[in-house]
């Protein structure tokens, strides 16, 4: 169920505790940047709070609590407070469960507004962290060549050495108990080859648990290590240097062996900014820093699944509700101003109807409570 709430962030979450710890897969913050201007689209707000850090780290632990155990926190900030946030959310979440930061950008270089600026800023940034340092993003693969999975792995006498290494079980097979045959086509059971150099010792799981923990076995072992990585058969196979090759060697199925795309954090949304009035149709104009969809409906994208839970914080026009709505995800959404709550409220009848710019009709239940 989606819901519109009219109250502030810290309240709404210690009211309710106990019904939203661990619930949300997706917890994404746009909160006042702290800009310390009447300014622009702010004149009818000062954006000045003296307490800005307390009143995040407040806001943060919530969030935390709030979050699933495979849960991602995004919070937007822009260079006013980037350096201050990220010490306040690494205290929390800490330090490598930040992911990355993501620069967003949102303005054109040539579109000079604010002339008496020193510099033309055109980034806002996103700061994005997992509740579990193992968790990653969600993203396509791209499918495996078939014809490199050509290597055949022949166990001739099956009594390996067993041991435990860093919280792994692995069998060792000395050279005269297996044999590797290399094929014309890829079979049933074949595997590719890699060998274990350059950035695969650094920046490849597999390579950095060789490097660390089989690497000094000894000469021309094959190794199965159970329960490493995803491998789709629930081990890995390993063979260690030998006098001719210097590094190792891993192998991989082709059960798990697509590719994954990664997210990457080149982000631009200047066109869309450029048209922002118009999302969400009439009376959706919003001129707090309203944010694209499609930047909502990439973090829906790399942060959750069909029917997951998010949390807004600050909803403001209630971007994130309407790109929940779309991207069938269910959304808690909260905003402390009378008329960001109105202009909610507004976006999610006009999608009823078909008035956003899609001209789409939507059909979703969604509550209002104010607290
Ligand atoms: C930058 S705007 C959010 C814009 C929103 N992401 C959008 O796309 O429209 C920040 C919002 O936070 C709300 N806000 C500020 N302090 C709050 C608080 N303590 N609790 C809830 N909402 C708050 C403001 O009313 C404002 O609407």
């Amino acid at each position: 169920m989606n819901k519109i709430i009219y109250g502030n962030a810290y309240d709404y979450c210690e009211k309710k505790a106990g019904e939203i710890e661990g619930r949300f897969q997706l917890i994404y913050l746009d909160p006042p940047y702290n800009t310390k201007r009447k300014r622009g689209a702010r004149k009818s707000y000062n954006d000045t709070n003296s307490n800005w850090a307390q009143n995040m780290r407040d806001v943060i632990v919530n969030a935390h609590k709030a979050l699933k155990k495979e849960g991602f926190l995004a919070v937007s900030i822009n260079q006013m407070e980037l350096f201050n946030l990220k010490p306040v959310i690494d205290t929390v979440f800490c330090a490598e469960c930040f992911i990355g930061l993501f620069p967003v950008k949102i303005r054109h270089k040539d579109r000079q507004l604010m002339i008496n600026a020193t510099f033309h800023d055109v980034y806002e940034y996103l700061l994005i962290y997992r509740k579990e340092k193992s968790t990653r993003f969600f993203c396509e693969s791209k499918v495996a060549d078939p014809r490199k999975f050509v290597y055949k792995i022949n166990i001739l006498d099956d009594s390996p050495q067993k041991k435990h290494i860093a919280g792994k079980q692995i069998e060792i097979f000395k050279p005269e108990q297996y044999e590797i045959v290399k094929q014309d086509e890829c079979t049933t059971g074949c595997f590719r080859r890699y060998i274990i150099a350059g950035k695969l010792k650094t920046a490849n799981w597999s390579g950095e648990w060789y490097e660390n923990y089989l690497a000094d076995m000894g000469t021309d072992l094959l190794i199965k290590v159970h329960g490493l990585e995803q491998e789709g058969l629930g081990y890995r196979w390993f063979i260690t240097s030998n006098e001719k090759r210097k590094s190792g060697v891993y192998f991989q199925s082709l059960l798990n062996a697509g590719r994954p795309i990664l997210p990457t954090n080149d982000l631009d949304f200047t066109d869309e900014v450029t048209n922002i009035y118009k999302e969400g149709g009439a009376g959706c104009d919003y001129k707090d820093s309203k944010k694209p969809e499609k930047l909502l409906g990439f973090l829906l994208d790399i942060c959750t699944r069909e029917n997951d839970e998010v949390m807004d914080m600050y909803g403001g026009s209630g971007t994130t509700l309407a790109c929940c709505i779309k991207k069938n995800r269910k959304c808690t959404i909260i905003d402390n101003s009378k008329s960001a709550y109105e202009i909610m409220k507004t976006r999610v009848r006009n999608m009823r109807n078909g008035l956003d710019i899609d001209g789409v009709k939507y059909e979703f239940e969604c509550e209002e409570e104010e607290i």
